[in-house]
């Protein structure tokens, strides 16, 4: 599969958990939340590690602009992802950080989708694939990716 294919399943899979957690009932709403949280952050390990340096190296003013600026954004989604063990489900706190995120995630995406895939186009078809195989081993957890330089 194609890292981008990969990347976009992974996008609609927290997608759908998000639905979920904003019908979960606040007893639910936990074990939904860290389950988003740990899909999350699995899904920006692989790309930072892998996806945004290949990205970077295409070496474009498009490409050198939009990843750093993706490197900020997941920043943010982890702060608001390590306060959430801090807030009580009851607390209307929660269910606003929740929708922040959400949000931020959206965005995120978008950008993502929208203009960072089209610029790995770029790579060409076989090094998306090989760089999908080498995310999905690394999300499976059978060889952890090796922490590169930003
Ligand atoms: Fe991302
Ligand atoms: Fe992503």
């Amino acid at each position: 599969m194609k890292a981008t294919e990969l990347l976009k399943k992974q996008h609609r899979e927290v997608k759908t958990l998000f639905g979920e957690a904003k019908k979960a009932k606040p007893t639910e709403r936990r074990r939904v939340l860290d389950e988003i949280a740990e899909k999350l952050r699995a899904h920006m390990t692989i790309e930072e590690d892998i996806f945004y340096p290949a990205v970077r190296e295409i070496g474009t003013k498009k490409a050198e602009e939009i990843v750093p600026e993706a490197y900020e954004e997941h920043h943010v989604v982890t702060l608001v992802l390590d306060e959430l063990p801090d807030v009580d489900v009851d607390d209307e706190r929660f269910e606003a950080k929740m929708t922040v995120l959400d949000e931020l995630i959206e965005h995120h995406v978008e950008e993502e989708e929208d203009e960072m895939f089209k610029i790995a186009e770029k790579l060409g078809a076989d090094r998306l694939t090989a760089l999908g195989a080498e995310m999905a081993s690394a999300t499976n957890g059978d060889s952890p990716a090796p922490r590169r330089a930003k």
